[in-house]
């Protein structure tokens, strides 16, 4: 039991009573992950590795959290949302002792860390049971790139519903990105896109409607950092630097700040070689993207703003139509910046980090994402016409090898494609080269379209998955196991 004091007793108390009405309501309707209410608590939000280490305890409940002034009950790694946000440098060792304290079995996944994925480590075959505890361990390789990471749960069947409940937090590799000087001078700040659907006394709307689930599930409740419509400052002549991820299960953000082009410096936890101008960002689920910001202009109050984009739906309406996924519903705000007090004008770094071109490939695959009705299932989601099984190896791979992957997006949705723990290079869209190298682990296939990746298979051998990132999807089918063997 852990020790709490007053004002944490006296949160706890007065949640017993909600508590108790939720659980029985919950229990009522057969849901799922919410169990039983505990108290809101305020831990520290970052854990920092010291001396090689990184040791920290990582509790998933249900609980009362505020975004911004609404009060929500939500599911929580240490009563926070977004989660703490946990940091380690190359070569550190990261224990993390991780309870389930939700009603459903859960597990742990380090989005686009480079590191084990068996046993202890990235595991997501795992199936944390409620009540269990679970020690994660792995080292994080003294070669591995300075990022921005993420973890979340990878329970296949339940993880969408557990990154809706709120289920995410930040996983940062400091090193060689961040000793770049103009980096370095640049203000930071971690911006976690997450969507809420909740009732109007802030409780988690079940998402278990049909068409929801289909085109993936999203909330009208846009939140940044926890909060609807945050303010970030400027420092004015500087540099902001944002480092970017969307968290949300299903809802895709285009982002844009009036009057101020992005420059972008990393894809997915990976330096680029040079930053790109642009003026807008699409990020689908999973994919973190790090840009600087000149402070060069009048100052004043500007938008962080989420446009429109179509991600297509079922194909009944043509294209988005209501039962697609559109931006369209929400507020477009996302969070403001305001102009601070001028420092000396930091200009942007010219140079990045070096992103090597890959050798040619040794093997050339093709995967066809679609969804199409199985019989006796109903709809599933599939890839080259399977819908996800546990224990089939769809896909063997040799290590130290460079694959070629063509995915193949013949629906009318979009669909995320996401490999685990090896990253890749985009090479071609709809057979025209990328027009700069980058490395990512999230690449877009919108509908009707082909995209080529090349993968190093380094390191690590064993069993692992690739998957659409929107999460209903994956649950729905749209997953695959990889084995490396060596
Ligand atoms: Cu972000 Cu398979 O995960
Ligand atoms: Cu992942
Ligand atoms: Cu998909």
């Amino acid at each position: 039991m852990k020790k709490i004091n007053r004002r944490q007793f006296i949160t706890l108390a007065g949640a017993g009573a909600v508590g108790a009405f939720l659980v029985s309501r919950l229990w009522e309707r057969g849901n799922s992950s919410q169990a039983s209410l505990k108290g809101a608590i305020d831990l520290p939000k970052l854990h920092k590795s010291s001396n090689g280490l990184l040791s920290v305890d990582l509790e998933a409940s249900y609980r009362p959290v505020k975004l911004g002034d609404k009060q929500a009950y939500l599911l929580a790694y240490n009563g926070q949302v977004p989660a703490p946000r946990l940091e380690a440098k190359p070569g550190d060792k990261v224990k993390i002792k991780f309870t389930n304290n939700l009603s459903n079995p859960t597990n742990l996944h380090q989005h686009g860390l480079h590191i084990p994925f068996t046993g202890n480590a990235d595991n997501v075959f795992l199936n944390i049971k409620p009540g269990e505890t679970f020690n994660y361990e792995f080292t994080i390789p003294q070669n591995h790139p300075a990022g921005t990471y993420w973890y979340h749960p990878h329970r296949h069947g339940l993880v969408a519903e557990q990154l809706f409940g709120g289920l995410a937090g930040l996983f940062v590799v400091r090193g060689d990105l961040d000793k770049i000087p103009e980096v370095k001078a640049a203000k930071e700040e971690f911006l976690v896109l997450q969507d809420f659907a909740l009732d109007s006394e802030g409780k988690l709307i079940d998402s278990d409607a049909h068409m929801s689930l289909m085109s993936g599930r999203e909330g009208d409740l846009i939140t940044v950092n926890g909060k609807p419509n945050p303010s970030f400052s400027i420092p004015a002549n500087g540099l902001l630097r944002w480092r970017i991820v969307n968290a949300s299960p299903s809802r895709f953000y285009k982002l844009s700040l009036e009057n101020h082009p992005f420059y972008l410096i990393a894809t997915d936890g990976n330096a680029l070689a040079e930053p790109v101008e642009t003026n807008e960002l699409l990020l689908t689920p999973g994919q973190r993207v790090e840009v600087l910001i000149k402070g060069d202009k009048e100052p004043g109050q500007y938008r962080l703003l989420n446009l429109p984009y179509d991600r297509g739906g079922m194909g009944m309406m043509g294209g988005g139509g209501m039962m697609g996924g559109n931006n369209n519903d929400t507020s477009p705000v996302l969070a403001t910046v305001n102009y601070d007090s001028a420092v000396e004008t930091i200009a942007l770094p010219t140079k990045l980090l070096s992103v090597p071109a890959l050798r040619e490939p040794q093997q050339v695959r093709r995967f066809t994402f679609n969804h199409g009705m199985r019989p006796a299932v109903g709809m599933a989601f599939l890839i080259n016409g399977k819908s996800y099984e546990r224990d089939r190896i769809d896909t063997q791979v040799k290590l130290n090898t460079v694959e070629d992957w063509e995915i193949v997006n013949t629906g009318t949705m979009d669909h995320p494609f996401h490999l685990h723990v090896n990253h890749f290079q985009v090479i071609s869209r709809n057979g025209k080269p990328e027009p700069y190298r980058a490395w990512r682990d999230t690449v877009l296939v919108p509908q009707g379209e082909t995209v080529r990746i090349r993968i190093p298979f380094r390191d690590y051998a064993g069993k692992t998955v690739y998957h659409c990132h929107i999460l209903d999807h994956e649950d729905l089918g749209m997953m695959a196991n990889l084995e490396i063997v060596s």
